[in-house]
């Protein structure tokens, strides 16, 4: 088990405390540091030394950082590296192709590595054991980053130098919007034609179109649980990134732009609050029909 490089870790919301945790349970030597300080707090019991001041992390051999946008991530780096400089960064959020080549271009008039490593999977699939990266830059400096990434899930697929993790990332997350918007939309379908959500659902998931993704948010759909997992907000985003990436590249996205302004529609409408899944909400009205919970016990496909 690796120990003696030491990590830093920016970022625990959601995402990014599941993810510190599994390194600080792991026995990695591992500082954190969070805005809100009392966020991180609960991970020194794991092992991990929480900071006051992002500074603290600015010496470490590899700086992860997982925060919101990438105007989130310039901040934090330009703080972290005021008075320092760590070894390598390896960023994980979900930002778009410029804000990462700015970012490459800045850390390597630093002399810093970069590795952009987005992930997929919520908080619940990292506990699960089942995040994944995929991850561009230099090849030695994923080498060396790469047992980490492995300690936080089920491992990282290297895509090549650059930016090319950020597109495959924002393809990805295209097809998080696309898809969850079809299965709200079936399902209101299957609803209103007679059927229970869970025995279409049921149906579904054990077919071969049913997935990780359709397990996972079948509780959501069935029993209108809306505890947020992925923000509204951040989905428009990343379909904003996709839409931009298909302007560049001169690729068109049907699909994505549809998607868009369905969960435009639901934003407009101040729902924001919950989780993305509240797509089936926005389907049911726009079909007549009131939504009840189900109350059924279906599985998530994660907890076995
Ligand atoms: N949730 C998902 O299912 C999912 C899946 C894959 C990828 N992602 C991506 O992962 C990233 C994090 O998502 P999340 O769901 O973990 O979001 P989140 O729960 O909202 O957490 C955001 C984190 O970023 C910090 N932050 C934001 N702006 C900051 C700033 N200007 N300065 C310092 N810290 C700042 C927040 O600090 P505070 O605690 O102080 O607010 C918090 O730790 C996003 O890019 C998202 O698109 C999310």
């Amino acid at each position: 088990m690796p120990t003696r490089t030491s990590l830093g870790w920016i970022g625990t919301g959601r995402m990014g405390y599941a993810m510190a945790e599994r390194l600080a349970k792991g026995g990695c030597d591992i500082a954190v540091w969070n805005r809100t300080k009392q966020k991180a707090d609960p991970l020194a019991k794991h092992g991990a030394k929480v900071v006051n001041r992002l500074e603290e992390l600015s010496t470490k051999d590899i700086l992860f950082v997982m925060v919101s946008t990438y105007e989130d991530v310039k901040q934090v780096i330009d703080q972290a590296l005021a008075k320092g400089k760590p070894k390598m960064v390896v960023e994980c959020s979900s930002i778009s192709l410029e804000g990462s080549a700015q970012l490459r271009k800045f850390l390597s008039s630093q002399g810093v590595e970069y590795l952009a490593a987005p992930v997929s999977g919520n908080a619940k699939v990292i506990k699960a054991g089942k995040l994944t990266f995929v991850v561009s830059g230099p090849k030695a400096a994923y080498e060396k980053a790469r047992p980490y990434l492995d300690m936080m899930g089920t491992g990282s697929s290297y895509v090549g130098e650059g930016e090319l993790a950020r597109i495959a990332k924002i393809c990805h997350n295209v097809m998080l919007g696309v898809v969850i918007q079809n299965l709200c939309e079936i399902t209101i379908l299957a609803q209103k034609a007679g059927m229970q959500r869970h025995a279409f659902l049921d149906f579904l998931n054990k077919s071969v179109m049913g997935s990780m993704f359709t397990r996972y948010k079948t509780p959501a759909l069935v029993n209108l649980d809306f505890h947020v997992t992925f923000t509204p907000k951040l989905l428009r985003k990343d379909l904003d990134l996709g839409l931009e990436a298909g302007r560049k590249f001169e690729a068109p996205m049907p699909l994505t732009s549809l998607t868009r302004d369905l969960l435009q529609q639901m934003i407009g409408h101040g729902m924001t609050e919950q989780d993305f899944s509240t797509l089936i909400l926005m389907q049911a009205k726009a079909a007549g029909i009131e939504l009840e919970p189900e109350h059924k016990e279906v599985g998530d496909g994660l907890s076995s």
